[in-house]
């Protein structure tokens, strides 16, 4: 979507909001995936009501990217803009155990600038791609590790209430893959308190997370991760793979011969393809298990 409204466009620099015209989400996600539409940067994190106020004042739809990993947004001109935060400086304060992390912070990052300076725990964590925010949003977990175990407290805008809140750990419910905030709750920063920990023994835990990733997940190639959360007791992965369905595909649309609940972009798929071979397998699955494997992956289609 195009901003053209000029009493939005003349607001934006004094809200040192960043236009960027015509954006490929497809060069935003890790999927490769989406349309195009109007990009805005957010550099202050007061800025945010103001600047949605001005948004739905003039009926513009909007949608909030984090670091677009676990993402599949729809094809084409999409009938909506797209709002990001832009990192703050510092991203990162260390205080005794306590680590102030920016939402729009690069969540390995996060876990390798707290191991140098000895604070462990989130070893697990190390090659989950995406920002902080969007970890947080949605629970990100692997080898037994969940970001939620470390939260302390979360700055968020509720969308709702129109206004920053600061919400202590505990007011937060955080469950495998989700978590209490609302949809249109935007995260801007978390306190994480974290572990002590000798570097060499956090640096050693993290080489064996990488390691195990590496064997078992197609890291470089294009994909969102899982695509969907694994059933009570259950593997989706593995299920799928009993199907025999490793290398199904969809146009370039693809299941991971690697892994079974990677699906990649193996070279120009559209988001329809990647919904249709969802959908195939979905379905293959439920004949076959009686299971209905529910969506890890965010998808914007509207
Ligand atoms: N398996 C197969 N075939 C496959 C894939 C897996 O038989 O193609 C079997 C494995 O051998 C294993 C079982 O299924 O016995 C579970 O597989 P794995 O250990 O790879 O874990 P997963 O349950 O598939 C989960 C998370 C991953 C996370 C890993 C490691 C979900 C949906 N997935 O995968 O998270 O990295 O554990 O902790 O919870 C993500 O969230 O996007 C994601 C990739």
């Amino acid at each position: 979507m195009r901003i053209s409204n000029d009493k939005i466009l003349a607001a934006l620099p004094a809200l040192e909001v960043e236009r960027r015209r015509d954006v490929s989400l497809s060069g935003l996600t890790s999927l490769g995936i989406g349309g195009t539409t109007d990009l805005l940067l957010i550099r202050r994190h007061e800025s945010i009501a103001g600047l949605l106020k001005l948004l739905d004042e003039h009926g513009v739809p909007h949608k909030f990217l984090g670091g677009g990993s676990n993402l599949l947004v729809m094809d084409g001109a999409l009938p909506f803009v797209v709002l990001q935060l832009v990192k703050g400086d510092p991203e990162i304060v260390l205080e005794g155990n306590m680590a102030t992390v920016d939402a729009a912070a690069d969540l390995g990052h996060t876990v390798t600038y707290c191991a140098k300076h000895n604070l462990g725990g989130m070893e697990g964590l190390i090659g989950v791609p995406g920002t902080v925010g969007g970890a947080l949003r949605m629970n990100a977990g692997a080898y037994g590790t969940q970001i939620g175990s470390f939260v302390r407290e979360v700055k968020v805008y509720r969308a709702a209430e129109r206004k920053i809140e600061i919400l202590s750990g505990g007011q937060i419910s955080f469950e495998y893959r989700h978590t209490s905030f609302a949809p249109d709750d935007m995260m801007l920063s978390v306190k994480l308190e974290l572990p002590s920990k000798p570097y060499s023994e956090i640096l050693q835990g993290i080489r064996i997370c990488n390691e195990k990733r590496r064997s078992s997940q197609p890291l470089g190639q294009k994909s969102a991760g899982c695509i969907f959360k694994n059933p009570p007791g259950g593997s989706a992965g593995r299920m799928i793979d009993e199907l025999g369905l490793k290398g199904f595909s969809h146009g370039d649309a693809r299941v991971s011969e690697r892994h079974a609940n990677f699906f990649v972009n193996a070279g120009k798929a559209s988001a329809a393809d990647m919904l249709a071979l969802i959908a195939e397998v979905r379905e293959r699955v439920q004949k076959a298990y009686g299971v209905t494997l529910e969506n890890e992956v965010v998808v914007w289609n509207a």
